[in-house]
């Protein structure tokens, strides 16, 4: 079923919840309503997908279309003595469906507990936390092709995953909408506990369970980062910057505590846009409306009434602050309009 609506107010669409409008907004709940609204005669010429809301920052009226999925199966669709194959529609509420897993013995997905969103969203940018990425449980996406008006389905391989990257933000940028995607989860315990203090978190709660890591996972989550029905925000608003070993090298000479991680390519590296952020001194400052978080730099966060812009203007100062004081680039991980 397709439902449309004209001038529609955002602020309860958007996780940052600032206060724009939409020109139009299309709800839909079958993959199919997609033939009927691309279809040659009505065809938007500007359309955007908004799904959950939670990495999007609205700088301005949008003065498109905007496709919301509303479609919220979560069915099983393969299983053996290994593993399961869910798959879950596009609305369906990220954390929902790592419940799910988790409350049916699955492993895969609770590192990934509590992260805002919806599984539509999930593969594009490969949302990840605590040592686990989207990327490891996808099995396969569907979506339907916007230019070819065609329902298709890519691999896991096929979408090229990468560090909150994907061929969806690539390739098929501006092309796909995303309406479902399966999963593949595993009957056998794998906990996956390297990522800074999850083991001991989990040890204290007496053993790697799976509703251990989730509960530890979540407690995580809810000391460091900002409840987005209370204060508006988009998790980390920056990617980790990836620079040459060399310039890794060099900082760590004058920064002892930096934190380095290691990538596929032994000569980049990843640094923390959060340690950044914070040892340029910014952690914390407020300007008007709008703020560094207390506890975690890489979120910036509405205090209520801010507009786009304040949020960008912050995001600026932010950038050349580090640039400045680092000679590091960090870029938006949040998708701007
Ligand atoms: N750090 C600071 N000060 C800060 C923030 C971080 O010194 O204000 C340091 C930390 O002490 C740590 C390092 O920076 O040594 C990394 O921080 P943290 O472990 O909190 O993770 P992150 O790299 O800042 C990433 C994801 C988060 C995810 C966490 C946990 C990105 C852009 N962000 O953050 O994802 O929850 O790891 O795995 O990769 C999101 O995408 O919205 C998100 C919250």
């Amino acid at each position: 079923m397709i439902k449309e609506y004209i001038d529609y107010p955002l602020r309860e669409l958007n996780s940052f919840h600032v206060e724009e409008q939409a020109a139009r907004i299309i709800e839909f709940d079958s993959p199919n309503d997609l033939d009927k609204i691309f279809s040659a005669e009505n065809r938007p010429s500007k359309w955007y997908v908004l799904g959950g809301g939670n990495n999007i920052l609205f700088t301005q009226r949008y003065d498109g279309v905007l496709i919301h999925p509303m479609g919220c199966g979560i069915s099983i669709i393969d299983e053996n003595n290994d593993s399961i194959t869910i798959c879950a529609e596009a609305a369906v509420e990220w954390d929902d469906l790592v419940e799910n897993c988790v409350e049916r013995g699955l492993w895969g997905a609770e590192n990934l507990s509590l992260i805002p969103g919806s599984v539509g969203a999930s593969p594009v940018q490969n949302i990840g936390a605590y040592g686990a990425e989207a990327k490891d449980i996808i099995y396969r996406v569907h979506y339907f092709d916007t230019e070819e008006c065609k329902h298709l389905t890519l691999s896991n391989a096929e979408c090229r995953f990468a560090y909150r990257d994907s061929i969806f933000k690539q390739e098929l940028k501006g092309r796909a909408i995303i309406t479902s995607v399966e999963f593949k989860l595993s009957k056998h315990p794998a906990p996956n506990l390297g990522y800074g203090d999850l083991a001991a978190e989990v040890e204290a709660r007496g053993g790697a369970t799976l509703i251990n890591i989730r509960e530890a996972v979540c407690d995580i989550r809810r000391r460091k980062l900002p409840d987005t029905s209370k204060i508006g925000n988009a998790g980390s608003f920056f990617k980790n910057p990836v620079v040459d070993k060399s310039v890794a090298d060099k900082l760590k000479a004058s920064h002892e505590d930096m934190p380095i991680y290691p990538t596929a390519d032994p000569d980049k590296c990843k640094l923390a846009a959060g340690w950044l952020i914070d040892r340029a001194g910014l952690k914390g400052a407020r300007r008007g409306n709008v703020g560094v978080h207390e506890r975690q730099a890489l979120v910036l966060v509405n205090f209520g009434g801010a507009t786009g812009a304040d949020v960008i203007n912050l995001a600026h100062e932010v950038q050349k602050t580090v640039y400045e004081t680092f000679g590091i680039e960090i870029e938006a991980e949040v998708n701007i309009l």
